[in-house]
């Protein structure tokens, strides 16, 4: 598909699609043992559950808050009581690496003329520090956060932030996500989807299938027909 026609801005997930949750784990792998790849998952997938389930119950807190209290769950099911560990994985998560295609890929989009954006459900602290430790300041033209309206995506009026800031209509938005359930989120809202499945994941039975689906973003010019 030559998209590039119709496309006038990337939005991007934040955690996971641009920054590597798994990478502040791996800094402290050592002290962690075999106990590390386990709680690394089992703390995003709480830290995702809280999200989805304080924006039910109307209980909206942030996501700092959010990612250590998952992060609690996460040490007392394995067992770990170092608090100091703790403070240095809350402290890495600040400063996840991205995934390496990321910069030249933003780079390509804005020399094509295509704003560039983060969507994200992260505080807008978090988001901050997370892009200039990763030195994409420069490369993106928004960084949006889900604070303001104190729901956490899926919830549509997220997504619609995007619009809103570009002043565009959904079907001008390409929207990269790895997470599938947000890439679905996405796509029910009307963005133009590409799933970022690096993780090789099933695609979920909700309905909305993305427009595309490939396992890191280099491909991404080449659907927009830029690359
Ligand atoms: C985000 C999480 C959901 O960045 O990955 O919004």
């Amino acid at each position: 598909m030559n998209a590039a026609s119709k496309i006038d801005a990337c939005v991007f997930d934040a955690y996971g699609t641009l920054f590597d949750v798994h990478s502040a784990v791996g800094r402290h792998q050592a002290a962690l043992g075999e106990a590390a790849a386990p709680i690394s998952q089992m703390w995003r997938t709480k830290q995702l559950e809280y999200t989805w389930l304080r924006t039910l119950m109307g209980r909206y807190e942030d996501f700092a808050k959010v990612t250590a209290d998952a992060l609690d769950y996460a040490f007392d099911a394995h067992g770990v009581t170092d608090s100091s560990l703790r403070g240095q994985l809350l402290e890495a998560y600040l400063s996840l690496d991205c995934y390496p295609e990321v910069p030249g890929v933003l780079s390509a989009l804005s020399g094509a003329g295509i704003r560039t954006a983060i969507l994200s459900n992260g505080s807008p602290a978090m988001l901050e520090s997370a892009v200039d430790g990763a030195g994409l300041a420069d490369s993106l033209d928004a960084v949006i956060s889900a604070h303001d309206l104190a729901v956490y995506k899926p919830d549509p009026r997220v997504y619609q932030l995007a619009c809103d800031r570009f002043d565009v209509d959904a079907g001008a938005v390409m929207f990269m996500s790895s997470n599938a359930w947000d890439a679905v989120g996405a796509r029910a809202f009307g963005f133009n989807v590409t799933w970022i499945n690096r993780f090789a994941q099933r695609r979920e039975r909700l309905g909305h299938a993305p427009d595309h689906e490939v396992e890191d973003l280099s491909a991404l010019p080449g659907i927009l027909g830029i690359g």
